[in-house]
């Protein structure tokens, strides 16, 4: 289990797997609503993510025997609209032989011609992951093939496909490369802060294309990394698009960290856009971590998913849920290209259906002086919001309270030029010990109240879903993604407005929790 290559998992095991002994006790108070959890165990990194026959596919890393990380095997579900779950037998086990080998992290596409020559006519799924083998201290890159649409995969005869002899090289990311007519997959060299490009004709034999790295944040080891091209916002035809390379680093100083570079990719090598010591935060909360896009998406949307590495509140029966599904793009901005991610419009358009209706709207509210504006009693819901500061203020919602003290803030302080959520009184479960104040610097400067203070209209979408929150800001430029364990009664929201006084301009709120 300390197993050396995984820091984010090896904290988790601290954290979340030492229980009392009289048995951990159930908390439905926690189980999200329109997130993705699986019914009982433990589950990490989304795996394998394709969209296939009408459906998204949703594998994951899962211990099929326990609440605390090992035995990895791929779990699976799917769903058509990405807010309702079918669960599905495991997709892939543990092999327990002289080397025991687990499914660590890795993708999926759909083979039609049978380049492969693993599939049945009409093409067949392959799974692409690497293999941790810890008695032998190795990592090393399997294909498996689904000839039964993805439900259950069997290992080619001739793995490893790719084998370094390293301990650490993991999280093979595949998709089809229009530029090269073949299959590219970029993969991590952990602790080296590198990933590899590879290119094949038949998904068996792969050509290494080049490196990229070290660069960016290189303070922990390098993880589930993918490439794609994304659409600028507002550009049409040749220069509308530009690549964007993606590295999970978690486990050192900043705790679930999630990096990006923008660039071009010329079909064989990626040239950041940037220099190379320039980090491109993706989410600003302490838990999105490892997500990948899905393949085979119709439509344009690139949409992806990460895993919330669960803290130290233990959940019962299951431990670790996903994100909401983000729609992914580019941004021009004064600083220069940003990526830019929205909860997926596919749930987004459907959240009246979604809500069955339950939706509040309201215009022109002032925060100031603090006021109980609405009670939520599932503590699952979608507000989408502008809010107006006043410079001196700091203002905005303290959500799952229980009274005008105890809740999450989130706000923005015209001072600072921050925005925040704030768990310090928070009551209910256990939160990351240190983590209890996460903020957004909003005066891209990079540093708080470097900036004069001015009135501030923030747009915000703020997503509780009983023991998740996520934050949007700004359409997407920014993301904060966190956790709450709110007391079962803590079901308000506040507004408050101190030094100052700030205006919510427009407001919506969807229910989303259980129609009873
Ligand atoms: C990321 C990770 C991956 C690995 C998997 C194992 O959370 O450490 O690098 O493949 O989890 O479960």
């Amino acid at each position: 289990m300390k197993h050396a290559a995984l820091p984010i998992l090896f904290l988790l095991l601290l954290s979340s797997v030492v229980r009392p002994q009289d048995g951990p006790a159930p908390t439905p108070q926690w189980r999200p609503v329109y997130h993705f959890t699986p019914l009982k165990n433990w589950t990490n990194d989304p795996n394998g993510l394709i969209f296939l026959d009408g459906k998204y596919h949703l594998y994951n890393q899962q211990n099929p025997y326990g609440i605390g990380w090992g035995h990895m095997s791929w779990g699976h579900a799917t769903s058509t609209d990405l807010v309702h779950w079918e669960h599905l037998p495991l997709a892939m086990p543990e092999t327990i032989d002289k080397d025991t080998t687990w499914r660590f992290s890795g993708s999926a596409v759909w083979d039609k011609n049978n380049s492969s020559g693993l599939c049945n006519p009409g093409g067949c799924l392959i799974a692409v992951y690497t293999a941790d083998q810890p008695n032998l201290k190795k990592e090393s890159q399997f294909i498996a093939y689904s000839n039964d649409r993805g439900r259950t995969f069997t290992n080619y005869a001739n793995n490893p496909v790719i084998d370094l002899q390293k301990r650490d090289f993991r999280d093979p990311n595949v998709t089809w490369s229009t530029q090269l007519n073949k299959w590219l997959m970029v993969v991590a060299l952990p602790r080296e802060y590198k990933v590899r490009f590879y290119a094949s004709s038949n998904l068996r034999d792969w050509d290494l294309l080049s490196e990229f790295g070290p660069g960016g944040y290189t303070r922990a080891a390098w993880e589930c990394p993918f490439l794609v091209p994304l659409t600028v916002e507002g550009k049409k035809g040749q220069g509308s698009e530009k690549w964007v390379l993606v590295v999970s680093a978690g486990g050192a100083e900043k705790g679930t960290y999630m990096q990006y570079f923008t660039g071009m990719f010329d079909g064989r090598t990626f040239t950041n856009d940037n220099p190379s010591d320039t980090v491109l935060t993706l989410d600003y909360g302490d838990c999105f971590y490892a997500a990948i896009p899905w393949n085979g998406t119709p439509g344009k949307d690139k949409t992806y998913i990460g895993w919330l590495t669960p803290g130290p509140q233990a959940t019962y029966p299951w431990t670790g849920q996903m994100s909401i599904p983000r729609d992914l793009s580019l941004r021009e901005t004064p600083q220069g290209l940003r990526l830019v991610q929205t909860p997926a419009s596919l749930i987004r358009n459907k959240l009246a259906d979604l809500s069955h209706h339950r939706v509040t709207e309201a215009k022109d509210i002032a925060l100031r002086p603090i006021k109980k504006w609405k009670a939520m009693p599932g503590n699952a819901y979608w507000i989408e919001t502008d809010i107006t500061v006043d410079a001196g203020a700091n203002a905005g919602f303290l959500l799952a309270a229980k009274d005008s003290i105890t809740g999450t803030r989130i706000g923005y302080d015209a001072t600072l030029h921050q925005l925040y959520v704030d768990r310090s009184h928070a009551g209910g479960g256990k939160i990351k010990p240190g983590r209890e104040i996460q903020t957004i610097s909003l005066n891209n400067t990079g540093q708080a109240g470097s900036a004069a203070p001015t009135r501030k209209t923030i747009h915000l979408e703020i997503l509780v879903d009983r023991s998740s929150l996520e934050v949007f800001a700004d359409h997407g430029l920014y993301a904060l993604s966190t956790h709450i364990f709110p007391d079962e009664d803590a079901n308000s929201i506040y507004l408050f407005s101190n030094g100052g006084d700030a205006v919510i301009n427009a407001i919506k709120i969807w229910d989303l929790s259980p129609v009873h």
